[in-house]
């Protein structure tokens, strides 16, 4: 289920420009259900405002190791015991050296020092500061810790340098944390996973489509690599981004969509076609764009690859294939056939006449259909969390 969600974090601020984002990290895991508790360094107070941390939080932020009132209250060492993850976004060059080194002399260094749960460390600052080779070697430490460094990004720093030292903008810093704390379980699986429309060109200007977004196919691939998947995306036109990690092939039409997927599968371990293929295109694709006449305009159309047929056929003993079915009546009849007709060890199906359903929504609820005959409902829930629940189900049956 959706790993953040319930989770006690620490959130460690220190003294660089990019403090304010922490402000945005906050909110950002607030809403995906984790209970921040903020520890700033003195200097992080320059920047931005316990009182505006407190407020987003809705706790206490701990500042001063020897503020009576709030060590009753809570306690540094309560604040580390009770952490089931660390972040300290940002990290300044001093923090890191002050970790690395082992040194406590302030409320975030001690509870630090303190901390038993994952940590993942978010440095920024100067380029030439991140690139000196003390630093480097105080993060090469942390490394060895078994703390995750999120790397800062390219780009013009507050003191106007070009160069790497950019905090990377908060949603990376939440994907990093689920990264964290996903377990490794499809380590050294390759996975291939199908998303989005295809487009069918009758001219230039002119094609068929679904109103597929790429959703549930980017959301599967993403947690494939949490859990550490070697991932392999292959995408119709869609206007999302892959999750940081993952190789994504972008392709236009099903006969595009079926070449990148057959050069690909043979190797794979688990594919995945969530994408929304199109069974048919227009025999003829004219080379320039159809002037309009006095009459109506008929095309023919004619049938494009199954591709996840193909690769039922191609199915080696080892490999796990599944299949999405959409549907607008029968449900269970259509989709059990098609994981008949198409050798899929799993199908899921969705049932089109759904309101928080199907194409282009944020959430879905579908029904998994083993090759058995067992056929689960799963709960209607954000694509993201049901990506999860899905992956739960295909080791599942990869292990079987
Ligand atoms: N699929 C495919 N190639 C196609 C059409 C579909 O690989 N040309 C895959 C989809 O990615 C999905 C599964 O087949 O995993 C079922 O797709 P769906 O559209 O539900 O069914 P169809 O086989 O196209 O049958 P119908 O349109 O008659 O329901």
């Amino acid at each position: 289920m959706a790993i953040l969600r319930g989770k006690i974090m620490v959130l460690g601020v220190c003294g660089g420009i990019a403090a304010y984002k922490s402000a945005e990290l906050i909110r950002l895991l607030i809403k995906q259900g984790v209970s921040v508790q903020v520890v700033m360094t003195v200097n992080a107070t320059h920047f931005i405002t316990p009182l505006t941390l407190q407020v987003l939080s809705d706790r206490p932020v701990c500042v001063d190791l020897f503020d009576r009132g709030m060590e009753t209250e809570i306690g540094h060492i309560q604040v580390a015991r009770g952490a089931q993850a660390a972040v300290i976004a940002p990290a300044t060059a001093n923090v890191i050296a002050k970790l690395a080194a082992g040194i406590a002399d302030d409320y975030l260094t001690t509870v630090m020092l303190a901390v038993t749960s994952p940590v993942l460390i978010c440095p920024a600052m100067n380029s030439a500061m991140y690139m000196h080779p003390a630093t480097r070697r105080n993060l090469d430490i942390l490394r060895g810790f078994g703390h995750a460094i999120l790397e800062p990004e390219c780009g013009e720093l507050a003191c106007k340098e070009q160069g790497p030292g950019r905090l990377p903008e908060p949603a990376t810093i939440v994907e990093a944390l689920r990264r964290l704390l996903t377990a490794p379980s499809l380590a050294g699986k390759k996975v291939l996973v199908s998303a989005g429309p295809t487009w069918e060109a009758f001219d230039p200007a002119r094609f068929i489509t679904n109103p597929s977004s790429g959703k549930m196919g980017y959301a599967l691939a993403a947690e494939a690599a949490r859990r550490q998947a070697e991932v392999e995306l292959v995408s119709g036109p869609s206007a999302l981004t892959p999750a940081p990690g993952i190789t994504c092939h972008r392709v236009t039409s099903a006969a595009e969509m079926n070449a990148a997927i057959t050069s690909l599968a043979a190797t794979m371990d688990i594919v995945v076609m969530s994408a929304a293929v199109s069974d048919y295109r227009p025999a003829v694709a004219a080379p320039r764009k159809l002037k309009k006449d006095d009459r109506d305009l008929t095309v023919r159309f004619e049938r494009t690859p199954d591709i996840l047929a193909g690769l039922g056929q191609r199915k080696t003993a080892r490999q796990v294939l599944v299949g999405f079915a959409a549907e607008t009546e029968n449900l269970l009849t259509n989709a059990t056939e098609k994981l008949r007709r198409k050798n899929c060890d799993l199908i899921v199906a969705n049932d089109l006449t759904e309101a928080d359903a199907g194409f282009a929504t944020d959430t879905n609820r579908v029904k998994v259909i083993y090759a058995d005959g067992r056929v689960e409902p799963l709960p209607c829930i954000s694509k993201t969390d049901l990506a999860a629940l899905l992956w739960d189900r295909i080791e599942a049956v990869a292990r079987s």
